[in-house]
């Protein structure tokens, strides 16, 4: 028994903040932001909308496309690193808004890398035999840990939410053929957001001083999310005797552009193969994934067979790749 993805969903918020619109609040140009990192513009959440809300539309446009009663669900897991609150959990919230009422859940924190370590989660519950029916939402309102006066980091990120229900399929041919999944503490000084915690209860000061912020080190992250996310997606493929050739669909995280191109190179892919978004919507952390694969599947791009490898890079350092025969 494998298990596959049967159904995805996704939501993008209305509101639309553009390159030229950050050069009024940041010292930035359009050129510099498509050059460096591909992006023309992103999404962010409008007032009173937080990750749940976005997490409810992209569940609940999954559930109505598909016929599937929520009451059907075992499992609920959001990939966030941006939840509504700490507790309870926005998996909490989604249950109950959705009326999954049979189903448990949980937030998993894996930053960038959240929705592939939730496929492997998922992976290993259907497959365990415990659970039919898992939905997994990748969302991320990164619009409310970023600091709009700071051009390093302001510039990358977006909102957005995307919803997969996974399920077992007694056709071996189809389905999450392999899974890996990384990580590497010692990446945290460079990435990460300090303040809120237990570390670092919220104070005046802890406001002040901005740590209730996402803080990175671009040009260090950038080197290991380079090499991280090529070589595990070459790893996957290697491993289960195929080839670039053999990909239909790479869809990778979408923080940067180059570090795209520099995964697709080492896996030998063609332009057309490779699955990029991230000019419309930056970086939506857990979002980034699902969001590709809703694309390629509501444009008729993908179809039943295609080998499909998800691969990403972030935050902890995490990072991870899928792979899928598209099928049940
Ligand atoms: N506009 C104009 N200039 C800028 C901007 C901007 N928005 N931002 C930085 N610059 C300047 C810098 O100050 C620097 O100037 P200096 O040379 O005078 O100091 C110059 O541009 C070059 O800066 P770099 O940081 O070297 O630029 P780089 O080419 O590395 O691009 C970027 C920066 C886009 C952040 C890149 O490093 C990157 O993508 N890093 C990885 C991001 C990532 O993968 N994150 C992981 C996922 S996120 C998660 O897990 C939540």
């Amino acid at each position: 028994m494998r298990a596959t993805i049967t159904a995805v969903g996704s939501y993008v918020p209305e509101k639309v903040l553009t390159n030229f619109d950050l050069e009024k609040m940041v010292d930035t140009n359009d050129e510099w932001i498509r050059t460096r990192t591909g992006i023309s513009e992103r999404h962010l959440v409008s007032e009173n909308e937080a990750t749940s809300d976005m997490g409810i539309a992209a569940s609940k446009q999954l559930l109505e496309e598909y016929d599937i009663d929520p009451e059907t669900i075992d499992c609920i897991i959001v990939a966030t690193v941006t939840p509504d609150m700490f507790f309870p959990s926005t998996a909490c919230l989604i249950q109950d808004a959705i009326g999954a009422k049979n189903a448990w859940g949980f937030d998993l924190s894996g930053a960038c890398s959240g929705f592939v370590y939730g496929m492997e989660t998922a992976n290993r519950f259907i497959t365990s035999g415990a659970y039919k029916r898992v939905l997994l939402v990748g969302a991320d309102t990164m619009s409310s840990i970023t600091d709009y006066s700071d051009r390093n980091t302001c510039i990358l990120f977006g909102d957005a939410a995307g919803a997969v229900l996974i399920e077992p399929t007694q056709n071996d041919e189809y389905g999450i053929l392999d899974s890996l999944v990384y990580a590497d503490g010692s990446g945290a000084p460079y990435l990460y957001m300090e303040g809120g915690g237990s570390k670092n209860p919220p104070t005046h000061e802890t406001v002040d001083k901005g740590m209730h912020y996402l803080q990175q080190d671009g040009r260090t992250v950038f080197k290991y999310a380079v090499n991280g996310m090529a070589n595990v997606s070459v790893e996957i493929l290697e491993r289960n005797n195929l080839t670039g050739d053999d990909v239909g669909y790479f869809i990778p995280h979408q923080a940067n552009k180059r570090i795209i191109d520099a995964a697709a190179r080492k896996m030998k892919l063609r332009d057309e193969q490779v699955v990029i978004n991230i000019d419309k919507y930056a970086n939506t952390t857990a979002a980034t994934i699902p969001l590709g694969l809703h694309e390629v599947l509501q444009d008729g791009r993908l179809q039943q067979g295609d080998y499909v490898v998800f691969a990403t890079f972030g935050a902890g350092f995490t990072w991870g790749a899928t792979l899928i025969r598209w099928g049940s």
